[in-house]
């Protein structure tokens, strides 16, 4: 498949990280042009030599800031860019309450003065890295993307994610040839089938499968489950997990979609299959071979019960759907940190 917007440049921020590095790879394999930019504030340059390594190709790679104009309109100088998926950012949500000015700064005034740039050099097509805390603690299960976000994110972190997808709605508003997708994640879970790519958190994880996967490998004592007594089958909160490389399909789906000048559109990446905690913790032991370790603690700060999604919008609107399984995150996380455990990685 080749179109018009393949001859022209991607620019992936934050293409170094987590869900940037899977999507770059599969950006490549269907042979988009690719250019990355991350700070690697958060990863490492490795992760860079790896996704050459997987897809047996080469691309350009600036660790640069986005906060930083001038070096960005060097990269639209150099490339002749068309469209841009804007991962860059913090995501710690416990860190975000801390430092919240570190969090807008980053995540607020790095994407206006990316926004900034991309209308100078008249490249109005964006794909942004939203998530589902922007629903706070939502109404309606599993949750459209009509549901309102008006009671909000109970977190920093999460407000930053709200206020830019105002802000780009804004500017879809007052000049309409701007194209968004704003793309609310459920929960990512798993790694690259490869064993080569996926998160590695640096210091205690704030994440429940990084968090298990450490326990696996003996890094962490264990578990601890935060809180059993939510309304669920059994008692602890439910989530939609996303296989890594299906959300990372849903980025090149909505990229197809922006061609389409479609205005500022919302949508769900999710199963739209909820799982409790005890649920992933029995489907990872499954892939671990054993039964892994956990004890029942307090519910933690701001968690919601249940997230989640009515992912039938992206289904029918991005001809795009989860096909990945549970396990199939479980096995593809375990070979991965068993990968990190062995410094192969
Ligand atoms: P990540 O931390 O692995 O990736 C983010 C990348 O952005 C990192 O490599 C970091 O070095 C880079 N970065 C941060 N600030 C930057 C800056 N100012 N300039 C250049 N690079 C910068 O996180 P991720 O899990 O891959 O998340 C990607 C995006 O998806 C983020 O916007 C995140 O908020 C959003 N998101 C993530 C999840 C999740 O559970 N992982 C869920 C919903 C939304
Ligand atoms: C999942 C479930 C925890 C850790 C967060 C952000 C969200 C998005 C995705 C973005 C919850 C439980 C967890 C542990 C546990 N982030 N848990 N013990 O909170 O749904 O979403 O990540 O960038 O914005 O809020 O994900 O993986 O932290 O938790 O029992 O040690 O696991 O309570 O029910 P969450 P999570």
């Amino acid at each position: 498949m080749t179109t018009s917007s393949q001859n022209k440049f991607v620019l992936v921020t934050g293409g170094a990280g987590y869900i940037g590095s899977h999507t770059v790879v599969e950006l490549l394999n269907k042979d988009y042009n690719v250019v990355v930019v991350d700070n690697v504030s958060a990863t490492s340059q490795d992760t860079i030599h790896r996704i050459e390594k997987i897809t047996n190709k080469k691309f350009p790679f600036f660790p640069w800031d986005i906060l930083d104009g001038p070096a960005l309109r060097d990269i639209f100088n150099q490339f002749d860019i068309g469209s841009v998926i804007h991962f860059a950012a913090l995501k710690g949500v416990g860190e975000s309450g801390q430092i919240p000015l570190a969090y807008y700064h980053n995540n607020i005034t790095g994407t206006i003065n990316l926004l900034q740039v991309m209308k100078e050099f008249n490249v109005k097509n964006i794909v942004f890295s939203s998530s589902a805390t922007v629903y706070g603690e939502p109404p309606i299960i599993p949750i459209p993307e009509t549901c309102p976000t008006a009671s909000g994110p109970t977190n920093t972190y999460g407000r930053t994610k709200l206020f830019v997808e105002h802000i780009i709605r804004d500017l879809c508003t007052a000049e309409q040839d701007w194209n968004a997708a704003l793309l609310r994640y459920f929960n990512p879970a798993g790694a690259h089938p490869s064993g080569m790519l996926g998160e590695n958190p640096s210091g205690v994880p704030n994440n429940l499968m990084p968090y298990l996967a450490q326990v696996a490998v003996g890094k962490r004592e264990e578990l601890c489950i935060f809180g059993d007594d939510y309304k669920s089958k059994d008692g602890t909160a439910i989530r939609d997990y996303i296989h890594i490389v299906d959300l990372s399909i849903g980025h090149l789906a909505a990229l197809e979609k922006l061609n389409e000048n479609p205005g500022c559109i919302e949508y769900n990446l999710g199963t739209g299959q909820g799982t409790t905690v005890l649920e992933m913790v029995s489907a990872f032991s499954k892939a671990v071979g054993r039964d892994l370790p956990y004890k029942i603690c307090p519910r933690r700060a701001g968690d919601v019960t249940n997230l989640t999604a009515d992912p039938r919008k992206a289904n029918k609107e991005l001809n795009w759907k989860a096909e990945l399984t549970l396990d199939d995150m479980c096995q593809s996380l375990w070979k991965w940190q068993t990968n990190v455990a062995n410094g192969v990685v």
